[in-house]
């Protein structure tokens, strides 16, 4: 049974009634969602609020205590993680240390029988897709924090997820390569049609870069919606606030712009 109109495809991802507990605590509670194909959707969130939880489960590294994952309307719930086609790009990057550049992405292939014997070459090519072919031969510690991010990423990209999902991806990275980096991650969206899951604490990283945007607070979900549906139309006084500092953070730089000069 799917819930879906004739004529609306299944959403490529579904989160059904997820409630997940950690050491007793309640993390997430039945929790509803879905991503359409192609789509850039961001969890927005505080600390604590469940979002690494969330990317969890929808990997498979964290069961649940009830709730579904369906992809394309089929239940992948109790898929291991890599029989998913879903990548995730971890907030540390999770490089392996000892191993280079073309290693590490060479790596995310073992496993995989179609591409075998052109792990490296496959490799190469999306570290020059994401601007590393001089990095290669690289250990992570010669490369800069942008330049890591962009391994873990190619890393991702080479097995050919159907969606990616981004946990904090920015949080180890200064200002302005974070500008860059968001840059990139769109750009790259858009050349691999990918579709992607987005968790930040940062709105206006959200708002920037996003389709819609899922805002949760500590009790869970309060509005999944597009930015500016969020700014016109805020589901509660939690939302309001939210956005409502967005706008005046937002009008506070176009002021400090207008002071300087820059406009
Ligand atoms: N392995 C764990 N064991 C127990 N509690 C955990 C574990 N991981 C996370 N938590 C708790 O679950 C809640 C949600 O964590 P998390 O999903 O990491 O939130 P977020 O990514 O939004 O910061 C937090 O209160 C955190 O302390
Ligand atoms: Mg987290």
């Amino acid at each position: 049974m799917t819930m879906q109109s004739k004529n609306s495809p299944a959403p490529i991802l579904e989160v059904r009634g997820c409630t997940i507990s950690l050491q007793g605590e309640r993390v997430l509670n039945d929790l509803s969602f879905s991503v359409a194909e192609g789509e850039f959707l961001s969890v927005l969130g505080p600390s604590g609020c469940g979002k690494t939880t969330l990317l969890r489960f929808i990997a498979g590294l964290q069961p649940a205590d009830s709730g579904q994952l369906l992809k394309y309307g089929q239940d992948i719930t109790p898929a291991p993680p890599d029989r998913r086609g879903v990548g995730i790009v971890f907030q540390n990057y999770a490089l392996f240390e000892n191993m280079t550049a073309l290693k590490n992405v060479a790596y995310a292939l073992r496993f995989h029988k179609e591409t075998k014997g052109h792990e490296t070459e496959l490799a190469r090519e999306l570290l020059c897709r994401v601007g590393l072919e001089n990095e290669l031969n690289k250990l992570p510690s010669q490369l800069s924090g942008g330049q890591q991010q962009r391994v873990a990423i190619a890393r991702t990209l080479v097995l050919s997820p159907d969606i990616i999902l981004f946990d904090e991806p920015m949080a180890a990275l200064d200002a302005e390569t974070r500008l860059l980096m968001q840059d990139e991650i769109k750009r790259l969206q858009r050349e691999f049609s990918a579709t992607i899951l987005y968790v930040t604490h940062d709105q206006e990283e959200a708002f920037a870069m996003s389709d819609r945007i899922m805002v949760m607070g500590p009790e869970g979900l309060h509005q999944l919606d597009t930015p500016d549906a969020l700014i016109s139309r805020p589901a509660d006084d939690y939302v309001r606030r939210f956005v409502g500092d967005n706008l005046r953070r937002r009008a506070a730089n176009l002021s400090r712009c207008v002071a300087g000069g820059q406009l």
